[in-house]
């Protein structure tokens, strides 16, 4: 007897079809287990048995052989279980052969009690089973919110292999779950902190409305207590809405982290990651001896949010560059190489020097010149280039503290950045490119040539603080970037001078202190 059962694998953030194949003999009983990792088999056997007799079918006394293919490829962790015991059932004969396994796949755990146990990468599994033509896919109940928002397949929420053996002999039948593209955008996001409880601040909220809208990098630098850390704590309120693509990439690499939240279907709010400045290099970019993904990769279509940026090692900081560059990172061990997206928006905050007063308008900074000078120098020139805003955020004065009017709220802000990004969105599809920029921070050179027409002022301005600021190409390019931004959320195709200038101001700070 033979039965042939589809399951899936994970590699990167990509699943792949698996099959498992059965075979049973009437010889002495056995099960050998081939096409897994040496400590992997053991463990799955000893876990499908024991799920098998307890919930109610006795494990066969055959001699069986389960093979899972491709054997070239890394098969990972446990969530073969659930396949690999439902090819020795079917092969015994629990599953009446007349019910056909061709359009399913079955991806879980078994505990030894016979529940399906929750896996890392269902969303990338259930993908790489609609790729292989499966329609079916039986994931355990607690992954199944996470399945369901693949269209085109039926997930059902299976709790123990008990029922979805009495679902398949067509005893029980099991309900699928359903998502639609409306519960995505259906529910409205909530937000705990919000931009109206920041005082003063004006200059750092425009700037920090300005990145949102364009995605553009941010360094805010400033004295301690000025509000650098709440106010980049109040930027995902303000981030643009999701698209229904960017969530489920989002969610992809979430999700083969297993760090997605138990119920939830997709990630709709951008993450914001802010790791502690002790992390190491590899949590940062992603490693491990078969590579995870890390925190910039957990950032994707989001935030990345590095506070008293000199704490962090040097190593750490630069491994940011190339990942800024490219929008992905490739990470190589013996065992694998695994390429992972990252794109997202770098937000950075310092002090200007140790003491923390270096430039304050009344305060004295006590550290010497060299020592302020090798503060500011952990922050690489070619860091600093990739970030496009860079501003001061500086004390606020009495007055403003004791403001009893609330702020803006940052609804208000957030309508105004998804504004402007609509308003660049058209402008780019309708370029006809193939791969259209998502957003200003993206912008090469050639395409700011493209999209970013100046008026004759607007012109003059720029030629001028070129030679007037010493400007690179590189902080040609940034500058008009930022411009684009401003002009998009005055919802404006040409790049007025107001728009320029603008964009200048957002960036005098590397000649002040660097
Ligand atoms: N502009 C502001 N409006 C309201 N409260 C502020 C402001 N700036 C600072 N604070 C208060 O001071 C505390 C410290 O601010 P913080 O953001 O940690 O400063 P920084 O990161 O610049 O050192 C905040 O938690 C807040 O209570
Ligand atoms: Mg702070």
């Amino acid at each position: 007897m033979l039965s042939t059962v589809y399951s899936a694998g994970l590699w990167g953030i990509d699943g792949f079809s698996v099959i498992i194949e059965c075979n049973a003999e009437d010889k002495i009983p056995a099960f050998e287990l081939v096409g897994l990792p040496d400590t992997a088999v053991k463990e799955a056997k000893e876990r499908v048995r024991a799920a098998s007799e307890n919930s109610g079918f006795r494990f066969p006394d055959l001699a069986f052989t389960v093979n899972l293919a491709p054997a070239d490829k890394k098969k990972e962790g446990s969530a073969f279980d659930t396949a690999i015991l439902v090819s020795i059932l079917k092969c015994s004969g629990a599953i009446p052969g007349s019910v056909s396994l061709s359009d399913k796949c079955f991806i879980g755990e078994l505990s030894l009690s016979g529940k399906l146990r929750p896996v890392s990468g269902v969303l990338c599994l259930t993908l790489a089973a609609k790729a292989a033509g499966q329609t079916e896919v039986f994931v355990p109940a607690k992954n199944a919110p996470e399945a369901s928002v693949v269209d085109g397949v039926k997930v059902y929420p299976v709790q123990d292999m008990r029922s979805l053996i009495l679902h398949l002999r067509g005893e029980m039948p099991i309900a699928p779950i359903e998502y639609t593209e409306g519960d995505f955008f259906a529910d409205s996001d909530t937000f705990d902190l919000d931009f109206a409880d920041v005082k003063g601040q004006e200059k750092a909220k425009r700037a920090l409305e300005i990145a949102a809208a364009g995605g553009h990098n941010v360094l805010l630098i400033g004295p301690p207590g000025t509000g650098k850390s709440m106010l980049a704590k109040r930027i995902p309120g303000i981030l643009p809405r999701m698209t229904f693509p960017e969530a489920i990439e989002t969610t992809k690499i979430h999700s083969i982290s297993g760090i997605l939240p138990a119920g939830i279907s997709l990630i709709k709010n951008r993450p914001f990651r802010s790791p502690h400045h002790t992390m190491s290099a590899p949590s940062l970019v992603g490693g491990g001896a078969i590579p995870a993904p890390g925190e910039i990769s957990l950032a994707h279509n989001g935030v990345l949010f590095l506070d008293e940026l000199p704490e962090f090692s040097k190593s750490v900081t630069e491994s940011l560059r190339q990942p800024l560059e490219d929008g992905v990172v490739t990470i190589t061990r013996t065992a694998a190489r695994i390429t992972y997206p990252c794109t997202f928006t770098l937000v950075c905050a310092m002090n200007p020097c140790r003491c923390g007063f270096y430039g304050h308008p009344t305060k004295e900074c006590t550290c010497k010149p060299k020592d302020i000078k090798s503060y500011l120098s952990k922050i690489s020139g070619p860091l600093l280039d990739r970030i496009d805003i860079q501003i001061e955020v500086p004390p606020v004065s009495y007055e403003e503290l004791s403001d009893k009017a609330p702020g803006e709220s940052s609804a208000e802000i957030r309508k105004r950045v998804d504004a402007a990004r609509d308003y660049a969105r058209a402008r780019y599809e309708a370029s006809g490119e193939k791969d259209p920029p998502v957003c200003n921070a993206e912008l090469s050179s050639s395409e700011i040539r493209k999209y970013c027409p100046l008026d004759e002022r607007a012109e003059a301005i720029l030629s001028r603080s070129f030679d007037s600021m010493g400007l690179s190409a590189r902080g040609y390019d940034r500058i008009l970037r930022v411009a684009r931004t401003i002009a998009d959320l005055a919802k404006s195709e040409i790049i007025r001078a107001e728009h320029l200038a603008e964009a200048i101001q957002l960036r005098s700070l590397d000649r002040k202190y660097w």
